[in-house]
């Protein structure tokens, strides 16, 4: 049967959710869970970007996540993702505008994220939620 999207709550993510949420990550293809998302980890992230991560909540089961927090100039979204079951209801655009409006809330005018290059189903939704791809970037990391 079709999912709606009645009963659900957007609230903020606590460090209570970090199982739940690391259990969506880790079945999500196209997130890749690492030691940055350890339980320290997430909770670092939430004091320092304090209202800006979210979860989609039912009757108590958290059926998609997004964590959002800026350094000051631009923002950056993590972790977006929604339980199978729940996809193509509108909710991930729910999650993400929820959190952009708190991002601009708090000043910030310009958003960034990353995607895994061969994460098609991302790639759709992301170009057809009005962000635009910069083929121009590449991305470089290093370990410290
Ligand atoms: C990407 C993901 C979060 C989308 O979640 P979702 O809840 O299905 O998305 P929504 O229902 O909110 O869709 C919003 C819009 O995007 C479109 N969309 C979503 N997934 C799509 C897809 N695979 N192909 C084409 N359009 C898609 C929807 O049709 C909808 O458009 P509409 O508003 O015109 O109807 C979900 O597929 C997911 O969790 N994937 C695994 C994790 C992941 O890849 N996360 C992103 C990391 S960058």
């Amino acid at each position: 049967m079709a999912k709606t999207l009645a009963e659900v709550i957007i609230r903020e993510m606590t460090l209570n959710d970090h199982e739940e949420a690391v259990t969506i990550w880790e079945n999500a293809e196209g997130i890749s869970v690492t030691k940055s998302d350890s339980r320290d980890n997430i909770f670092r992230f939430l004091q320092r970007n304090p209202g800006l991560s979210l979860v989609a909540e039912k009757e108590g089961r958290v059926l998609g996540t997004v964590m959002g927090g800026h350094d000051g100039r631009r923002g950056y979204l993590h972790h977006l993702a929604v339980i199978p079951e729940f996809r193509g209801t509108g909710l991930a655009k729910w999650l993400v505008d929820e959190c952009l409006e708190r991002l601009r809330e708090e000043g910030i005018e310009k958003c960034h994220l990353f995607v895994v290059k061969e994460n098609d189903r991302a790639m759709r939704f992301w170009n057809k939620s009005g962000w635009t791809r910069r083929d121009e970037l590449e991305m470089f990391s290093k370990e410290l």
